[in-house]
């Protein structure tokens, strides 16, 4: 097979690694994994309710919201200074150890981010991880209103590239976006950073790798 025209990345997870967030969740419980955990399972939640509902917010609000629930559910009291300083977490993100030199490597084809979330919200990601200079394109559902994995979403990637899916290589480390970008026709790696397994929802991605310095030229 050819190799790819163009890479598409997810971002939560894939290239920006959110364990700042489970640090800054220290502060108000003694299980921040236990936090940080039903706070994304909801975040995640309210995007897929959102979008059926046709009510879309922005990733920036689904996650506060979301954060909200949680803290609620496990019974955790924490100040409205506390929740914004773990809101603001999410600004100053690092980016995963690999995922410079992997960049460095493919950078001779259109490098992307395709994210649900928030212009804002990904441009702060972006600065404080220091991968601007890697990135033609960052990608936000706020285009489109709706939140991956609609097809609306993941179409934003050739549109802006100018290149078919199947010629362009979608890297998600959430097996869930794994699946609905293949539905929608890319190439994609999956980047399996925890060894989980395959969605069953009957899309398999093309390659699987656990570190993204392993996707193949
Ligand atoms: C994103 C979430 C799914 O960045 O990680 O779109």
């Amino acid at each position: 097979m050819a190799p790819p025209r163009g890479f598409v990345f997810d971002a939560y997870g894939t290239l920006f690694d959110v364990h700042s967030v489970i640090e800054a969740g220290r502060e108000i419980t003694q299980d921040p994994q236990t936090l940080s955990l039903t706070w994304r399972q909801k975040q995640l939640e309210y995007t897929w309710l959102r979008a059926l509902m046709g009510r879309y917010e922005d990733f920036w609000h689904v996650t506060e919201a979301a954060l909200r629930f949680a803290v609620r559910r496990l019974g955790i009291a924490a100040t409205e200074a506390q929740l914004k300083r773990l809101m603001e977490a999410y600004l100053s993100l690092a980016a995963f150890p690999e995922v410079k030199p992997a960049l460095e490597r493919l950078k001779g084809s259109p490098l992307a981010i395709l994210s649900n979330g928030s212009p804002k919200m990904l441009e702060a990601a972006v600065r404080s991880s220091g991968l601007g200079p890697y990135l033609q394109h960052v990608l936000s559902v706020d285009a489109v209103k709706t939140y991956k994995p609609s097809p609306a979403v993941y179409a934003l990637g050739p549109k802006a590239l100018g290149v078919p899916a199947g010629d362009l290589l979608f890297v998600s480390s959430n097996a869930w976006d794994v699946a609905g970008a293949k539905a929608a026709g890319y190439r994609v790696c999956w980047c399996n950073r925890q060894k989980a397994p395959m969605e069953e929802l009957g899309f398999a991605p093309d390659l699987t790798v656990e570190r993204l310095d392993q996707i193949p030229l």
